[in-house]
């Protein structure tokens, strides 16, 4: 039963106001004395001309008793609070939440609407370092999050296959390029010749007229130009999908930045019709001083194409190809200003959802310790801080095995720790506010009692482990009777059940501000609360069978809660750890 949705409907017909709108006004009280739910009066005194009291103990008496549900409503200054029967809001939610096992939060908020996630977007021939792990998990929770609310959800990778370094590239690997190398390790070979590009560039300046020149040729498709970058793209690319499969992500479309090259003339012929171009230092900008933004530049001053222009191709190729309703681009903040330009330019040239495109950014990535290992110079790659994190994790596996899982296979152990330790990871990046900057510790990350991966997952394996162990006893708490689930009653039974409770709710405040760690918190105090009742409580020495049975139903209903959430989030739960 949806109590929120039911106490909207309540009060629509006596406010007169869109149910849309009575959602957005109703909120969850900050103190627990405070009831479930609140209804503030304030924006009703205008049409009622009423003051705010005196409208929430009208409606509290008009409400009365036709919520069944609801023990009691409570009027506070303007605030009418609602207070939902316990023994009804947790047998209800215990039983719903078990229904709908992985489907929990599940609706079709979404339907009939296309969203375009954008995320990823590593460039070919650059390592895939921390900072595009960042857009990686977020994209991929966003864009999971979006599919459980009924979205219809296209995951774009919006690779970075172009542009003049690639002219770098191709002078490089002619004058210095190794075949075996490139083959064995193409990104370590790549990177090794951009760097002696720019290395020797600085005694011959003439380096970077050639490379100029082996762009142009490759934005002409000149065969040989189009061959080497053909390579150097689908060796990347492997490289890449190989951290995707580890991470659990996957793409609808690959459509790099080399795919729009070719849409530029009527980009250019669109801006032009609407009398946007002009002429800067021979280069074609858009001016954008009205919104108070730099120029973007749409063509460079050699004829060229560039970064933006592709970009605003991009925007109108996914609309046809898509019909998004919303096009979001999951991107470091550090672009801000480059979007900004891109959404402005296409406002101006009366691109209808220009309102659509949406820059979600995300802070930097640092570490606190510094003794990761690095291959390549100063960035840290994905790939070497997972299987740090997976080697560490194992250590701590093994020694929990030999004192708890003397059975433990060493396969058991590695493939636990490989979702572990890349739990843990993910869950470093999601647990705060995205704007934030990350700091990395391997203490924080992998401690079993802190806010991270291993303690949810733990509290997750221990809750399984108790039903593994009622199912053995032969007790049956599967289809737990109504009046059994009444029983649950301490402060910590409604805890849990309240939390469980604001899944749905939660998943959509996240996705509506593009937020993941506000459903990191909800299965982290699921986590934290189930592990004090169950220090309290020993479940499965319930003297009453009915009880126990509500009891075990409660720990069902908490495991399904956890493992839905670390799904949505990109987290593979283990049975056993
Ligand atoms: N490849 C770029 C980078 O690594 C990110 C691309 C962002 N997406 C976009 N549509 N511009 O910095």
């Amino acid at each position: 039963m949806n109590f929120r949705q039911a106490i909207i409907d309540g009060l629509a017909p006596l406010t007169q106001l869109p149910v849309q709108a009575i959602g957005d006004l109703l909120e969850i009280p900050p103190q627990p004395q405070m009831g479930d739910y609140a209804f503030p009066c304030f924006t009703l005194a205008k049409t009622l001309r009423k003051a705010p009291p005196a409208i929430a103990s009208d409606l509290a008496g008009r409400l009365g008793q036709s919520l069944s549900f609801i023990d009691r409503i409570e009027t506070s200054g303007g605030y009418l609070n609602f207070f939902i029967d316990r023994a009804t809001l947790v047998s209800q939610t215990v039983r719903d939440t078990i229904c709908a096992g992985d489907q929990l939060g599940l609706s079709d908020l979404g339907k009939g609407q296309t969203i375009l996630v954008e995320f990823s977007s590593p460039n070919i021939a650059k390592p895939f370092h921390v900072g595009h792990a960042f857009t990686t998990i977020l994209g991929n929770a966003l864009a999971r999050f979006y599919q459980h609310l009924g979205y219809t959800t296209i995951r774009m990778n919006h690779l970075g296959d172009y542009g003049t370094q690639f002219g770098k590239l191709i002078v490089a690997f002619k004058l210095w390029g190794n075949e075996a190398a490139l083959n064995e390790h193409p990104i370590q070979e790549l990177l090794r010749i951009y760097v002696k590009f720019h290395d020797e560039a600085k005694e011959q300046p003439e380096l970077e007229t050639k490379a100029r020149d082996q762009f142009r040729r490759l934005e002409a498709g000149e065969p040989e130009q189009i061959a080497l970058w053909q390579r150097f793209r689908d060796l990347s690319l492997l490289e890449f999908e190989r951290v995707y499969q580890r991470l659990g992500v996957s793409f609808d479309n690959y459509n790099g930045e080399s795919f729009y090259s070719d849409q530029i003339p009527a980009v250019v012929d669109w801006l032009k019709q609407k009398e946007l171009l002009e002429d800067s230092e021979g280069a074609q900008v858009v001016r954008l001083d009205e919104k108070n933004l730099p120029p973007c530049i749409i063509l460079k001053s050699d004829g060229t194409t560039i970064y933006a222009s592709r970009d605003i191709a991009a925007v109108l190729y996914r609309d046809r190809t898509y019909h998004f309703s919303k096009n979001i681009y999951v991107v470091g903040t550090p672009q801000a200003l480059h979007f900004r330009q891109v959404f402005a330019v296409l406002e101006k040239a009366g691109f209808e959802k220009a309102s659509e495109c949406i820059h979600v950014g995300f802070g930097l990535v640092k570490f606190a310790d510094r003794k990761l290992s690095t291959r390549s110079g100063d960035v840290i790659l994905l790939e070497d801080l997972l299987s740090e994190s997976v080697e560490k994790t194992l250590e701590i596996i093994q020694k929990n095995a030999a004192l708890r899982h003397p059975d433990m296979t060493d396969l058991d152990m590695r493939q636990i720790a490989e979702k572990i330790g890349i739990g843990a990871v993910v869950f470093t990046f999601l647990k705060n506010s995205r704007e934030r900057d990350i700091v990395f510790s391997w203490e924080e990350m992998l401690d079993f009692e802190g806010d991270s991966a291993p303690y949810v997952l733990y509290t997750y394996a221990r809750a399984r482990s108790i039903l593994r162990k009622a199912e053995q006893e032969g007790a049956a708490y599967q289809n737990c009777p109504d009046e059994s689930l009444r029983l649950l009653a301490s402060d910590d039974e409604f805890a849990l059940a309240k939390l469980l409770e604001s899944f749905g709710p939660t998943l959509e405040k996240a996705v509506s501000v593009h937020e993941p760690f506000m459903l990191v918190r909800l299965i982290t105090s699921l986590a934290r609360v189930f592990n004090k009742y169950y220090h309290h409580e020993s479940i499965l020495k319930t003297q009453d069978p009915n009880l126990r049975a509500a009891r075990l139903a409660l720990v069902d209903a908490v495991s399904i809660g956890i493992r839905t959430g670390l799904d949505l989030l990109g987290i593979s739960a283990v049975e056993r750890m």
